[in-house]
């Protein structure tokens, strides 16, 4: 059976940079933007254009200079946001709106102070006038996930009626479980009359850690786009983790869906991310934190030393890193040992490494890492005492 292709929409310049400390100036923005067009992005939120006079000039820069994407700008449901997107996308190759209004009971009553009827009737007027500027008109519909399933495909219906080429099932808050956000991806797919016509699309929030597990379900239940960020980065927990939706859909092939990102670049667009928003990626992060593939205890590095597979789900050379890394520390065994003293210029024989093995451990036990001056450290000593 022929794999189907999950597009990727990045939010990192848009959602992204919501994060309290991330601002990004244009000139930042437009070497991620480069970077996010050769990785094989398939649409790049470039930012809400309403937003700042900042915002607006970002989008406009990226919408000159990108080639492959689809360059996309957020708005509300209303007509001065969608004038402004589509004056700052003006020179996209390939612009897309992206408006949305909350559909969710408590945004409805707290924030519009409205009611469902005047919600849907809002929604498709803003399609309709996006689909004056341009023919591709996404449509969030904020805090799906705490949307009542038979309202929400009403709202779906309404918004592909006047035009939405892609429906944004958001899960705002981070709320859904992933059986509960796959199951609604289903019912909208199959009870929305006219679904064949749009795309089905998921962006979920971590709130409670289960963005990309959502996400997944999402698309295993018939969603062809996920929104995503470089490293997670995103409102409050942050969103889906771009490098992990890749890997996941790379490593199960049994799924069938596949994305036209170039895995091998993830590594170093992750650090880039990192760098320039001044935000550290946790050393624990999936796919691309620091200790993603390193090993440091004793019966892990014995395996990987005989065979990467034993504890390795990723080569990592699939997402850039050079090679796994073998960390000494006092929970690491002799093979890690003479594997970093053989790296460094030393072949040891057995008994040397049970000598060599103990003097490592005095040292471990007192320091968290050793490195490789520490070891040359250890070599020297043992020659001197041996008169090697
Ligand atoms: O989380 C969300 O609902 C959003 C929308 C504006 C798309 O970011
Ligand atoms: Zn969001």
């Amino acid at each position: 059976m022929n794999s189907e292709k999950i597009e990727i929409f990045d939010t990192t310049l848009r959602d992204g940079e919501q994060v309290p400390g991330c601002k990004l100036n244009t000139e930042q923005k437009l070497i991620i933007a480069e970077r996010l067009d050769e990785l094989g992005i398939d649409i790049i939120e470039a930012g809400f254009p309403i937003s700042s006079p900042g915002d607006f000039e970002s989008v406009s820069e990226i919408s000159k200079l990108v080639k492959n994407a689809k360059v996309c700008g957020l708005t509300r449901a209303n007509k001065k946001d969608i004038d402004t997107a589509a004056e700052a996308l003006k020179s996209a190759r390939k612009p897309r709106i992206h408006t949305g209004i909350g559909t969710s009971d408590s945004h409805i009553r707290y924030k519009f102070n409205s009611t469902r009827e005047d919600i849907i009737e809002r929604a498709a007027e803003a399609v309709k006038y996006a689909k004056k500027y341009v023919e591709d008109v996404e449509f969030y519909a904020e805090d799906a996930g705490r949307t009542d399933n038979a309202y929400l495909a009403q709202v779906c219906e309404a918004v592909i009626k006047a035009g939405a080429t892609v429906l944004n099932i958001p899960d705002t808050t981070g709320y859904c479980l992933p059986e509960e956000y796959g199951q609604k991806i289903k019912y909208l797919k199959e009870n929305v009359k006219g679904i064949e016509k749009a795309v089905l699309s998921c962006h979920c929030h971590n709130d409670l850690g289960l963005a990309t597990a959502n996400s997944i379900a999402g698309v295993i239940n018939g969603a062809r786009q996920v929104e995503c960020t470089i490293n997670g980065l995103g409102e409050r927990a942050g969103n889906t983790a771009l490098e992990e939706v890749v890997m996941i859909l790379k490593q199960h092939k049994n799924l069938n869906l596949h994305t036209d990102v170039n895995s091998r670049m993830l590594n170093e667009m992750s650090l880039m991310v990192s760098d320039l928003m001044g935000m550290a990626v946790q050393p624990n992060k999936a796919i691309v934190g620091a200790n993603a593939f390193a090993h440091s205890s004793g019966i892990h590095q014995d395996g990987v030393i005989k065979n990467r597979e034993t504890y390795e789900i990723i080569d990592p050379e699939e997402v850039g890193v050079n090679a796994s890394s073998i960390i000494l520390t006092a929970r690491s065994g002799r093979s890690a040992l003479a594997y970093r003293f053989k790296h460094i210029g030393h072949e040891v024989t057995k008994n040397e490494l049970d000598y060599l093995y103990l003097e490592f451990l005095k040292i471990a036990d007192v320091k968290k890492e050793i490195c490789n001056d520490d070891l040359r450290l250890i070599m020297e000593a043992f020659k001197l005492e041996n008169r090697v």
